[in-house]
């Protein structure tokens, strides 16, 4: 349990680089992999990728991606939006999900 905390956005790079960026681009124009490019990701509701095609499930999750969401989807992508495609089976340790958060916080800007 618990919440977001600041974590070390070093740590959280290396973390994108060896379990997300398979699937993921940050920068603007980055463009969609096997998952949506996740420029400008806080502070956007799901799903909204122009181009990419999302299940049902996850642009109907309708929250709003930030430290806080992303902190308990990141923990078992499959609980938090039953029905995704997105093959991860999460992150478990709060401090890596804090780490990760932290770096994406600055490199989706
Ligand atoms: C095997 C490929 C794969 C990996 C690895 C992966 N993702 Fe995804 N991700 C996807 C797919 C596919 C979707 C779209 C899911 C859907 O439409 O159901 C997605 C969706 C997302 C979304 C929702 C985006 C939106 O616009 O609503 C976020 C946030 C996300 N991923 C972050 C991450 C992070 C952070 C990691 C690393 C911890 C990661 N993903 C690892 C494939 C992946």
């Amino acid at each position: 349990m618990g919440g977001f905390e600041e974590g070390d956005a070093k740590k959280g790079a290396t973390l994108f680089k060896t379990r997300c960026a398979q699937c993921h681009t940050l920068e603007e124009g980055g463009g969609n992999k096997i998952g949506p490019n996740l420029h400008g990701l806080f502070g956007r509701k799901t799903g909204q990728v122009e181009g990419f095609s999302y299940t049902d499930a996850n642009k109907q999750k309708g929250i709003t991606w930030d430290e806080s969401t992303l902190f308990e989807y990141l923990e078992n992508p499959k609980k938090y939006i039953p029905g995704t495609k997105m093959a991860f089976g999460g992150l478990k340790k709060p401090k890596d999900r804090n780490d990760l958060i932290t770096h994406l916080r600055e490199a989706t800007k």
